[in-house]
């Protein structure tokens, strides 16, 4: 998908209240969005989705919902305060700062499409015969290039693992990577850059104590655990899922809601016995991996990546990647955190957060394992999967969203064909008994064509028209958003026609 699209995908997300830029009577607040009305329709059912694929599916996950303000010691204990940085660069010509890492990446992105042209070229030359794995060996551009890349790329993991700010300086350097505003190579060293907000809290003779805006809802579930654990009789295995508000200051805010500095998680912590955790790590990739691909989205648009740095806390990381409009990007996160957080939260505080095993007999610190994903990067994943424009029959055009009916802001429309002889009367009658279990939008103003297009816009999977036959036999046209079709209805079968397409259950079936 090009960059054009995404265009259209933002500014489609802004006229049809999706997303608006927050503070925009201020000129904008950078990377902070605001959902309007169909955004927090679409975002609410993604977070139910999710939500009901953890607690509902999972006799052992429960849910918490902790506050955002946490002891400040926690993100000592976690980490955050010493380690949460990014490697900043400035541009001395164009005075803009970028995170060193994102430019190398970008820039093996780029070596990376360069061999993937070069092979493409030569499956189309050679068709059926074509032996990709014999051509990336011998063609001499193409494996010119992969050692390149290899090099780079081997050079680049081992500074991040050592933390050594020279050596991705240099490799910006040698790779000769320029400032995509000025054109220079004119690079500052590499700073490391906290991202976390701090604020400060009450006012005492001491003065007020500094506090932070959370970077991850994880902490507040590790700091729960034991509440948790206790007071639900949990038994591990056993996990604790969390929906809520995290906040960084990006430095690097682009794409939209991609990257944000207020944004939303839904992450769950797995509590696992030691020795374990790669077992569960492995079936956890597996679990989320379905959930995403039941969205029937395609499957080739995910992948796995593997981290080639691991964070401090983990001994083994992936990302699911989601192929956006400017390509395959992170959506979530899984990571074994081994016993990592709670070790420290008990060194840090003083308390004791083990485990006792009554099948072991003894007691232990669980390792853990994280399943965490952005609610905003979801969003942004489905809508634009989603955005399709089509040609009609005709000559004319439409941009429909085609998102999954169980996510779709609006399940059903009802127009009345004209605005009298009672047609509104019998169409507020039709939402009135379905409005219980269905959002549903009413529409009077303009053509049939017209209403049909506003619905198409919003990715309403079902309008249905009512008109001077309707008080006649209590039949209605219902009109189906990806194909079109219409057909004729009885009115008492409209509930479990829409219901049938539109259940969260079915589509969580489809995951089991
Ligand atoms: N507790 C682990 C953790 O927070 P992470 O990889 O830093 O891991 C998890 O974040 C997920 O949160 C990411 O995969 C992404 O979907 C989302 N996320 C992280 N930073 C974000 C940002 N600035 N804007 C939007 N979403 C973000």
């Amino acid at each position: 998908m090009s960059e054009d699209v995404f265009k259209k995908i933002v500014s489609h997300c802004k006229e049809y209240g999706f997303v608006f830029q927050s503070s925009e009577i201020y000129d904008g607040l950078s990377a902070v969005y605001d959902y309007g009305q169909m955004g927090v329709e679409l975002k609410n059912n993604i977070k139910k989705y999710w939500w009901d694929s953890m607690v509902l599916l999972h006799e052992n996950v429960v849910g918490i919902d902790s506050a955002i303000f946490m002891h400040p010691t926690i993100w000592k204990a976690s980490g955050h305060v010493d380690a949460f940085n990014d490697p900043l660069i400035d541009n001395k010509d164009s005075k803009k700062r970028y995170r060193a890492d994102v430019l190398i990446e970008d820039h093996l992105a780029r070596i990376d499409e360069k061999i993937n042209k070069e092979v493409e070229k030569a499956a189309k030359r050679f068709g059926e015969t074509f032996d990709e794995a014999m051509f990336r060996q011998t063609n001499p551009r193409v494996s010119e290039n992969q050692a390149k890349r290899d090099e780079i790329h081997s050079r680049f993991a081992k500074a991040l693992n050592d933390s050594n700010l020279e050596e991705l300086r240099q490799i910006i350097i040698d790779c000769e990577i320029v400032d995509p505003i000025s054109g220079t190579r004119n690079w500052t060293d590499v700073r490391q850059f906290n991202l976390m907000f701090a604020t400060e809290m009450g006012s005492t003779a001491d003065g007020a104590m500094k506090v932070y805006l959370r970077p991850e809802t994880a902490q507040g579930i590790f700091v729960n655990f034991l509440n948790v654990q206790k007071t639900g009789r949990m038994k591990i295995p056993f996990g604790i899922a969390q929906i809520g508000k995290a906040f960084r200051n990006e430095i690097v805010a682009r794409q939209f809601i991609f990257r944000m500095r207020e944004f939303e998680q839904m992450e769950m912590q797995f509590f696992v016995r030691p020795g374990e955790e790669l077992d569960w790590f492995a079936k956890w990739k597996e679990v989320r991996m379905n959930w995403h691909k039941a969205l029937g989205f395609g499957d080739h648009k995910y992948r796995f990546h593997d981290h080639d740095k691991l964070a401090h806390y983990a001994n083994a990381a992936t990302d699911i990647e989601f192929e956006m409009p400017f390509g395959f990007k992170e959506v979530e996160g899984i990571h074994s955190r081994t016993d990592f957080d709670l070790s420290s939260h008990e060194k840090y505080s003083g308390k004791k957060l083990q485990y006792f095993d009554p099948e072991l007999n003894k007691s232990y610190t669980p390792y853990v394992i994280e399943t965490s994903i952005g609610v905003d990067r979801m969003f942004l994943s489905t809508i634009s999967s989603a955005y399709a424009e089509e040609e009609l029959e005709g000559g004319e055009t439409r941009v429909v969203l085609r998102l999954p009916a169980a996510l779709a802001p609006v399940k059903l429309a009802v127009l009345p064909l004209v605005k009298k002889d009672g047609l509104p009367e019998k169409a507020r009658e039709i939402i009135d008994s379905l409005k219980f279990d269905f959002k549903c939008q009413y529409d009077e103003k303009d053509s049939i064509g017209k209403r049909y297009r506003r619905q198409d816009a919003i990715g309403t999977p079902f309008c249905v028209t009512v008109d001077h036959q309707t008080p006649e036999d209590n039949t209605v046209t219902i009109r189906y958003r990806d194909s079109m079709a219409q057909e004729r209805v009885a009115i008492d079968k409209l509930s479990d026609i829409i219901s049938d397409k539109v259940s969260m259950k079915k589509l969580l079936k489809t995951i089991e």
